[in-house]
């Protein structure tokens, strides 16, 4: 028999789609709100927080849904506050990039090419000058560690003490305290002090989070409590909301494909496989072209190799193959360095270095939980040829 789909609108099970509440984390949101609220309804002072959590703990969430409240909130007392949300890794890390998206996203006008960051801090000054307290969301805050080092996170954390008498707000995110490393001294005692931690989702809290998509995105009673029983356990290693929320989605693309009335445990458990073994489509999408190479080069050589990890020198000449194959100029040894340290941040790949047993000593590279076939899709280049 064939139903009637089981998909009513799929846009709240999309990474763009940001909840009206968050499962779990009102202490978290309550807490942010008394941190900034204050300062900005005063229209001084310059509040700073660090959002710390795995990926899945809901960093982007918070971030967004915080801009969404503080912003009304202000406007409803007559003190208009505005946030202006960077993704750092859409910057490719880089300061002057990320200002420049913030100046946008405040409103701010005009020519900012050949300006210097110093400068693009005064124009944000500016904007607090007219009477707006401004909140820098700075997402995924260690791809600036990765692309220019810690001197940027001093440069916002002293241009933040320092703005003027009207101060402005910074709420920097990492994945893990583990992304901090390369800073140190009182910029990194000012993030730890105000530090959110979001901890991993719980099983019941996943469930929750499930239940509450399926009833936006899917027909009334198209799912069964098995199929979410089963996602919400899979996604509880980690307490990833974004793995549970893909794999319900993935589940009911398979359900609707084969016609069925709802989402069953047996679609459930295949999404999960699907989802586990495979790349997040939306990580791969903030790849540039040439990351995305390196991480096809690494799917053939493990795939040639049929081992669980290959030495560096292997991946390299893969893509090198590769780079060949579609007349693209490869990049070279130092940059590939980098670019399998961002795979390895982003949660992709794992790096650990040689023990004995290979000539020399050398990183070995796996994928973290993916298996190779399912990363050397390379790619549709659809035009994207940043140089990061
Ligand atoms: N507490 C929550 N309640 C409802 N949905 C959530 C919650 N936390 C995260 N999500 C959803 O889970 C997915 C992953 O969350 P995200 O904020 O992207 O995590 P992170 O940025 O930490 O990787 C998103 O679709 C998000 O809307
Ligand atoms: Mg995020």
């Amino acid at each position: 028999m064939m139903g009637a789909g089981v998909l009513a609108d799929p846009f709240p099970l999309s990474p763009e789609y940001v909840p009206e509440s968050l499962v779990g984390r009102d202490r978290e949101l309550g807490y942010m709100r008394g941190i900034f609220l204050p300062p900005a309804l005063d229209g001084r002072g310059s509040p700073l927080a660090l959002v710390i959590g795995h990926r899945g703990s809901g960093k982007t969430a918070l971030l967004k849904l915080f801009k969404r409240l503080v912003e009304a909130e202000g406007a409803e007392r007559g003190r208009p506050i505005k946030c202006a949300y960077v993704s750092c890794w859409g910057a490719g890390g880089r300061l002057f990039r990320i200002l420049e998206r913030a100046l946008r996203a405040l409103g701010a006008a005009g020519n900012l090419r050949g300006r210097s960051s110093a400068e693009l801090f005064g124009f944000i000054e500016g904007i607090s000058s007219r009477g707006i307290f401004p909140i820098l969301l700075l997402d995924d805050a260690e791809a600036i560690l990765w692309a220019e080092g810690a001197d940027p996170i001093y440069a916002l954390s002293r241009a933040a003490e320092g703005a003027g008498v009207r101060g402005l707000g910074l709420v920097l995110s990492f994945g893990g305290w583990d992304r901090l490393a390369g800073i140190d001294g009182s910029a990194l005692s000012a993030l730890r002090r105000g530090a959110i931690e979001l901890r991993g989702y719980s099983r019941a809290e996943l469930r929750e989070i499930l239940a509450q998509r399926a009833s936006m995105a899917l027909r009334e009673g198209a799912i069964e409590g098995e199929a979410l029983d089963l996602i919400a356990d899979a996604s509880s290693g980690w307490g990833d909301a974004g793995f549970a929320i893909r794999s319900l989605g993935i589940a009911a693309e398979i359900a609707e494909r084969e016609g069925a009335a709802s989402v069953a445990a047996r679609h459930a458990e295949r999404a999960v496989e699907e989802a586990s073994s495979s790349p997040d489509p939306q990580l791969l999408g903030e790849l540039s072209e040439h990351e995305r190479l390196f991480l096809a080069a690494i799917g053939m050589a493990l795939g040639r190799r049929g081992s669980g990890e290959v030495p560096m020198g292997e991946a390299e000449s893969e893509y090198r193959v590769l780079c060949e194959r579609f007349g693209i100029a490869p990049r070279r040894h130092t940059q590939l360095w980098k670019y399998a340290r961002r795979l390895s941040i982003v949660g992709l790949l794992s790096l650990r270095p040689s023990g004995a047993g290979f000539k020399g000593r050398t990183t070995l590279i796996g994928l973290r939980g993916l298996r190779w076939d399912k990363v050397i899709n390379y790619p549709r280049c659809d035009g994207d040829r940043r140089g990061t």
